[in-house]
């Protein structure tokens, strides 16, 4: 990466950094995932997450690793309802493949983290008896034996080591008042603390990739997705996923994000880029619009930059937008990035608004959002007492005549835009007018 990039990389990313500081995010791993080649550069790239001052609670599977322990023991485990049947055999075998990928975690963030690029940090990891646990008990005639259920967290404690800058490591093994040990689902016992802890995020790394529709990505799911996916998925791990994911966002976790593991960089990218890497389960999928403020300046230039490369819209300087910014209206997507934008300029002539860098991200296509500016910005006009919009574009012309806009010559335009228009990119004149 260039110096430049470099440098542009680490200011587009700084808005994240400081939104997601102070905050808790609950993170539930996979055995599956801890086994992966890719696990030194995850478990680093979670290390990283706190040491920008995000507090961690990583709550930790071992499903391949138990699986592999009782192979090795010769011992059957009976699955019942996707929940195995634990015998003291079992109980057994699980205790140690558990304490054992504990082990390979804390091990992990220990160290100082050489070869690494968190070389020399300090992570503190803290454990403990937090989850109150229930055998899950006789059910359709089955009894699931050392088998449980989260009972209570102790949210107090979980809190207290997360001010004090330790990392909260929990094991998927929950403890009864009467001293009994119990298996626990590490999707259950993530999704119970991130709904106790009223968690800003619950990060499920459980799988290679993040949710695929036919090998497309997707992105984002609003509740009502949610549920309709979780009707028609047949497979019964993706099936518990989606189902805590429900649980977390009905208990009040306002973002759910289901991240591949197999991907080097995929957390950090979905935490730290607008398009993300993985799938975005969220409360309240509503889009707002609002007016753009300074900060909003590298946000706007990753959205117009790759359009102005296209020569959909006239290049700007990050130091003309600087100056313009308040001329912005911007559409600004749940988890913060800016989505789509137009800027409303003034004319020599009062009642006549130019209506100009009009975009929407490509992913965010037909949504109805390219109009929400529109309506906006027609607002935004009435309120400065205009009655008309001109607008200039080389290759939507169609959009805007849809939009009740009709082309114009440029003899019609006020003279400072006659003199200031650009011969060489020719684009074409539209303007519209509406009832005040
Ligand atoms: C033009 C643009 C802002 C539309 O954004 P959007 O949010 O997808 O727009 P909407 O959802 O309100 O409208 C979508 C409709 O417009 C149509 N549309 C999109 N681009 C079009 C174009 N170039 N010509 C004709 N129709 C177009 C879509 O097919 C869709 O039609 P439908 O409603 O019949 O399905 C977006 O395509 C964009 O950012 N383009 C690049 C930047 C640009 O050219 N800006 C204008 C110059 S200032």
């Amino acid at each position: 990466m260039s110096n430049k990039n470099y440098i542009d990389f680490f200011r587009q990313t700084s808005p994240y950094i400081h939104d997601h500081r102070g905050k808790t995010f609950v993170i539930g791993i996979s055995g599956e995932a801890i086994q992966d080649s890719n696990f030194h550069c995850l478990i680093h790239d979670i290390a990283l997450l706190q040491s920008l001052g995000i507090h961690i609670v990583l709550v930790h599977g071992a499903r391949t690793q138990i699986d592999r322990r009782l192979i090795a023991s010769d011992i059957q485990s009976k699955f019942e309802q996707n929940i195995r049947i634990t015998d003291e055999h079992a109980m057994r075998c699980i205790k140690e493949a558990v304490g054992s990928t504990r082990l390979t975690i804390e091990s992990e963030l220990s160290m100082g983290m050489p070869n690494s690029p968190m070389y020399g940090s300090r992570v503190r990891t803290v454990g403990g008896n937090f989850i109150a646990a229930q055998p899950f008990g006789v059910r359709n005639g089955t009894d699931f034996q050392w088998a449980g259920e989260v009972r209570k967290i102790d949210k107090s404690a979980i809190d207290s080591h997360l001010k004090n800058g330790s990392m909260v490591l929990i094991s998927p093994l929950g403890f009864s008042p009467t001293g009994e040990i119990f298996n626990l689902n590490y999707h259950e016992v993530a999704t119970c603390i991130a709904v106790e802890l009223n968690a800003e995020k619950l990060i499920f790394i459980s799988h290679p990739t993040a949710l695929l529709d036919k090998d497309k990505l997707l992105r984002s799911l609003s509740l009502s997705q949610l549920a309709e996916l979780q009707e028609t998925t047949k497979e019964q791990q993706q099936m518990e996923l989606l189902d805590a994911a429900a649980t977390a966002c009905h208990g009040g976790v306002e973002r759910v994000h289901l991240v591949g593991f197999a991907e080097d960089g995929a957390l950090l990218s979905e935490l730290f880029t607008r398009d993300g890497s993985g799938t975005l389960i969220s409360r309240e999928c509503k889009n707002t619009i609002r007016l753009a403020t300074i900060d909003d300046v590298g946000g706007i230039l990753d959205l117009i930059t790759p359009l102005e490369n296209q020569g959909f819209l006239v290049r700007r300087s990050r130091e003309l937008l600087e100056t313009e910014i308040t001329r912005f209206t911007l559409v600004v997507h749940p988890e913060g990035l800016i989505i789509g934008c137009a800027a409303l300029y003034p004319t020599s002539n009062e009642s006549l608004g130019e209506l100009a860098c009009v975009a929407v991200h490509e992913d965010f296509h037909d949504q109805g959002i390219g109009a929400r500016l529109l309506a906006k910005i027609e607002d935004h006009s009435r309120e400065s007492g205009m009655d008309r919009l001109m607008a200039m574009t080389t290759k939507t012309a169609h959009w805007f005549i849809e939009r009740g806009f009709t082309e114009v010559k440029i003899s019609d335009l006020p003279d400072s835009k006659q003199e200031m228009y650009n011969y060489q990119r020719n684009a074409r004149i539209f303007e519209k007018q509406f009832s005040p």
